[in-house]
């Protein structure tokens, strides 16, 4: 699905990715993890394009053999929430606070697809993510939700158009232990019908029960890779024995 290759980022003239690479494939559940700062969002956002001004990259990003590293704007957005979504690590941030919540979800639809019963798809992707009155949240705006629909809201937007790829920063944090097992259980349908994530969290709580394979990260640099039995019994790199012993 996606191979990444010796990926470099920099922002300003400081390297925050020091040559990554991984692969991603078909049906497969990607857990990144590593401290704050160490670069995990950052991949992301590479992926999908969507780097500041201020950032420079190199090295190659293949999503299904095609290059997006240089990609043009244009061809981007055809791809970016239709193929490849993501799950941005703040939802407040990325919700806009002027519009309801159901305009918003219709929106990321409509940019890839026309016609269709739009509502009925909105209201069924919602009922997907664990809301049960779809109906209020969909009429509703962003300051009227609470922090954990707000993020299932993201997830629902991240969602809509059924993409190949979810990017998943953080998608759980702020959400109680059942909604979290709800969200995870999404992520595990998705796998079954032969989607991919990667999902970034602290949580190996969250590794243990969803992750197919891991990646350890620290300051921008691959130090553990592994499947998720593998890392939990036998972590190799003193890094990742912290990490376990931290919880
Ligand atoms: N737009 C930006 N301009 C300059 N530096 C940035 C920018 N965004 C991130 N950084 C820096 O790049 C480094 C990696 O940041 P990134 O957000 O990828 O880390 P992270 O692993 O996602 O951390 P966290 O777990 O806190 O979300 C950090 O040192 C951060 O300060
Ligand atoms: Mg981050």
């Amino acid at each position: 699905m996606l191979e990444v290759k010796d990926l470099r980022l920099w922002y300003g003239d400081r390297g925050i990715l020091k040559g990554i690479s991984f692969y991603l494939m078909e049906g497969e559940v990607l857990c990144l993890v590593g401290e704050s700062g160490s670069g995990k969002s950052s991949i992301l956002l590479s992926i999908m394009g969507l780097l500041p001004e201020n950032a420079k990259i190199s090295g190659s990003i293949k999503f299904q053999g095609k290059e997006l590293v240089g990609l043009s704007e244009r061809k981007y957005r055809s791809i970016r929430g239709r193929h490849i979504s993501m799950v941005f690590q703040e939802p407040s941030a990325y919700l806009d606070p002027l519009f309801k919540i159901g305009t918003q979800i219709e929106e990321a639809y409509r940019a890839h697809f026309k016609g269709g019963e739009v509502k009925r798809i909105v209201l069924e992707t919602l009922k997907k993510v664990g809301i049960r009155d779809g109906e209020r949240v969909y009429n509703s705006y962003s300051h009227q939700l609470s922090g954990g629909l707000r993020q299932r809201v993201c997830i629902a937007i991240a969602t809509v158009c059924n993409p190949k790829i979810v990017l998943a920063d953080e998608p759980t944090t702020a959400l109680d232990v059942s909604l979290q097992s709800r969200i995870l259980r999404l992520f595990r349908d998705m796998k079954e019908e032969g989607k991919s994530v990667i999902l970034v969290t602290h949580d190996f709580g969250v590794v243990a029960e969803v992750a197919d394979r891991v990646i350890v990260l620290k300051d921008g640099e691959i130090v553990e890779e592994g499947n998720t039995f593998d890392i939990f019994d036998n972590p190799r790199h003193p890094y990742t024995q912290e990490l376990l012993r931290a919880i």
